[in-house]
Parts: C-alpha cells; structure tokens; sequence
C-alpha cells in the first residue's frame, strides 16, 4: 500500500523511544490527573478499569496526583500510597496495566497550602513555605461538592521540612512495592513543591526563602532522598515555572526553570544515572479547574521557556499542555521534546493513541465530570472507536 500523507506524519508520535531503561513503543503518554474516585484514599476496581483502557503495549502512563502523607491532600477521594492498604490496591492496578503491556509511573503528590482544614488530620491548618493563602480568586472543591475559600496555611518550621522530604522518600519506596515502574514527583502547578520554589508565594527568611538557590533547596532534596532510595533510573520529575495556577507566580520563570534542570542535571552527574525524565507544562491551554489559568507571557515566550529547558535538560523531555495530535507531532519532530502528554484528550478518549494514529475523530469532554464521584460516568463510559468499524486496537 502507497505511504499516505498520514504515515509520514505519524512517525514522530509512532516511533519507538528508549526513555532510560523502558522501551517505549510511541511517543503519546497518559498526563498525570486527579479524578477523585477514590473513597477513603483507596483506588478500586474503577481505577483497574480507567488505567487499562488507557493502556497500550510500549506506552507510558502517569497516575493522578498521589499523596504521600495525611496531610498532602486537597481534592476529596484522592488515592494515597502511604499506608499498607493504598499499596494493595495499588498492585491490581499496576498488574492489570502490567498485562497489558504499558509502564506506569505514580506521580507523588503533597498539596500544601492548596488544601482546607476539613481535608486535614485533625481539622488541621495546611501546611506551606508560607502563612499566605491562597487568594480569593480561586475555590477549592469540598467533599460535599461546594466550594470554599482557601484558608491560612501554617508555615512549615524548618526542621519539620526534612520530615516532609522523608515522606517522599518512603511513598517512593510504596510504589515501588505496589509494582510500579518508577514514580514522578510533582513539583508543578502551585502545590507544596512550587510554593517553595516560586517567590510569589515563598516569604521564608530561612535557608528554604530568598534567592533562587534556596527556593530550589526543597525540590533538590526531594529528587535526593527519592533518588537514593529507588534510583534515578526511576524518577521523573514535573515542574511548572511559567504557570501561576492557584497563584504560583514566578518573577523570573526562565531563571526559575533552569536553575531546576541545573539541579537535576548535577544530580544525575552526582548519581551516576540520568532520571528517566523532566516533564514540563506549558500554560498553553485553557485551567483544568473552575478558573482560566494565566498567562505569563506570549505563546512565542511560552514556547521558548520550554525550549529553553528541553535544551538545557540532559535527558528525557515531556512536554504537556493544551497539545492537540497535530501540534504533538510537531514537537516531536522539531526536536521539542521527546514525549508528549495528553490529559483531557485522554479523559474523554480511552484510545487516544489509536485514534491519533488513525486520524479519527475524537470525543469531547465533559468538564463537569472530571473530579465527580461515579466510578464510571465521566471516568470509565467514554466510548471507544467502533469496533464494527473493523478499528481494533492491535497497540
Ligand atoms: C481533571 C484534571 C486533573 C489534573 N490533575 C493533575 C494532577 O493530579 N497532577 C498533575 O501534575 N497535573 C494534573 N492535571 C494537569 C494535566 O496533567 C495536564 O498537564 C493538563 O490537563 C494540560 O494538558 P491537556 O491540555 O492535554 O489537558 C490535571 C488536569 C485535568 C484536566
């Protein structure tokens, strides 16, 4: 059969990729997303479902947002992996994923101040860099479905940060025992990592505030600790320095972005290993939540910052953000990153990888049902190309 116009362009999203150790078949990875389907912190045989059918043999998957401690949450029904029960429940997850032949990374997550005293042990202040909150032009979800005001945050003391670091370090060695394939810890879109690492929000006099070398100190020490405990080989790392989601505001986002990649790259040097990845959003794309995200600059800007780090970065490169099939093929192809993911498309498109290597229409998706309770409206009833079109997935 003649080679259409459709196979050229697929090469750079269905080529095969070696990201470290893993043997990717295409470039199309599942975005890390909250969904809020998890009762009591324990994914269930919804969760099996909703990976699985976004899985494909040689693809690459991210979990939502997990937390690594009681405190780290700030969304209602979100997974945990630090206690036993989390891990067991994690492992039918990662084997069901496992069967079908994709790699799974659990993202590690702590909100921080991006939290509220009824989401908190004990009725507890969240924790911060900082006792600013959360401004007023954002709402949190609460378990009863309303919205409420941000409330103060308690700074974290500086001996208690080390606490935290360790949190990490041992949620990263309960992935690792529920059977994932590696972890990615989330320093992005203003929650605990990036209310250290941006001076919009960060007002610490300690060694953690002031200059940019010790706003990066948390994130550095994290990479550190998990690194140490589960291999570089294992970690990937997200950051957000152009986004100011939940007012993560940076005055100096290009700067902020290559003073990280700076970090991980020493600490690849340091390790004798690369991470298997960066991950870098863009704000490029209309808010997830209930408010429009900023932008920090022009697209022109915003694309160069990514550029500016995918360059500086010595390793894998994802990027993500309001990236549509066609926009994806072409950062591939020019070099701009290595991978790319997909959130929302994922949401509403179980088999995005086949639908984009098909050029197929896609679904839309329901904005109203992305953080809902039901184990399958909005989460596992997205439909898939109809198999009586002869379309079936051999991916
Ligand atoms: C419902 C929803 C939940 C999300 N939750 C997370 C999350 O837990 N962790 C994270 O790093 N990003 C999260 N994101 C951001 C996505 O990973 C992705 O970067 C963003 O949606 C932009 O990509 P897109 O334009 O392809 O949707 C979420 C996005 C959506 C839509």
């Amino acid at each position: 059969m003649a080679e259409t116009t459709t196979d050229k362009a697929n090469e750079a999203l269905f080529s095969p990729y070696k990201m470290g150790k893993f043997s990717l078949s295409h470039r199309v990875v599942l975005a890390p997303m909250t969904r809020c389907r998890a009762p009591n912190g324990i994914p269930h045989q919804a969760h099996v479902e909703y990976y699985t059918q976004r899985s494909t043999s040689g693809g690459f998957l991210i979990t939502e947002g997990t937390l690594i401690s009681p405190t780290a949450g700030g969304f209602p029904r979100c997974p945990g992996i630090y206690n036993k029960e989390q891990v067991e429940a994690w492992k039918k997850v990662v084997d069901a994923v496992h069967a079908k032949g994709a790699i799974i990374f659990c993202q590690l997550w702590h909100v921080g101040r991006a939290s509220h005293q009824v989401l908190q042990p004990g009725g507890a202040a969240p924790i911060s860099s900082t006792s600013k909150p959360i401004s007023k032009r954002w709402r949190i979800l609460l378990p009863d479905g309303t919205h409420g005001l941000y409330p103060n945050p308690r700074p974290l003391k500086t001996f208690e940060i080390l606490e935290v670091v360790e949190d990490y370090r041992l949620a990263a060695l309960n992935a690792i025992e529920a059977g994932f394939d590696g972890i990615e810890i989330h320093g992005a879109h203003g929650y605990l990592i990036d209310q250290f690492l941006k001076d919009g929000i960060n007002d610490r006099t300690d060694e953690y505030g002031g200059p940019l070398s010790n706003r990066c100190k948390f994130i550095t020490q994290v990479v550190q600790a998990v690194v140490a405990a589960i291999g570089a080989d294992r970690v990937g790392v997200r950051i957000s320095p152009a986004i100011d989601h939940l007012d993560a505001t940076d005055s100096d986002p290009l700067s902020l972005g290559l003073a990280v990649v700076q970090r991980l790259n020493k600490i690849q040097v340091d390790s004798g290993s690369r991470l298997t990845y960066l991950h870098v959003t863009q704000p490029r794309y209309t808010a997830y939540g209930q408010t429009e995200s900023g932008r920090h600059g022009s697209e022109d800007e915003e694309a160069k910052l990514v550029r500016t780090c995918r360059r500086a970065y010595q390793g894998t490169f994802i990027c993500s953000g309001g990236y549509t099939r066609e926009l994806g093929i072409e950062a591939v192809a020019q070099g701009d990153a290595d991978l790319v993911s997909y959130g929302r498309l994922f949401i509403s498109n179980p088999d995005l990888v086949l639908r984009f290597k098909l050029k197929a229409p896609l679904n839309r998706y329901v904005r109203a049902t992305f953080y809902t309770p039901d184990p399958v409206v909005g989460y596992t009833d997205y439909p898939f190309l109809s198999k009586s079109h002869g379309l079936v997935s051999r991916l």
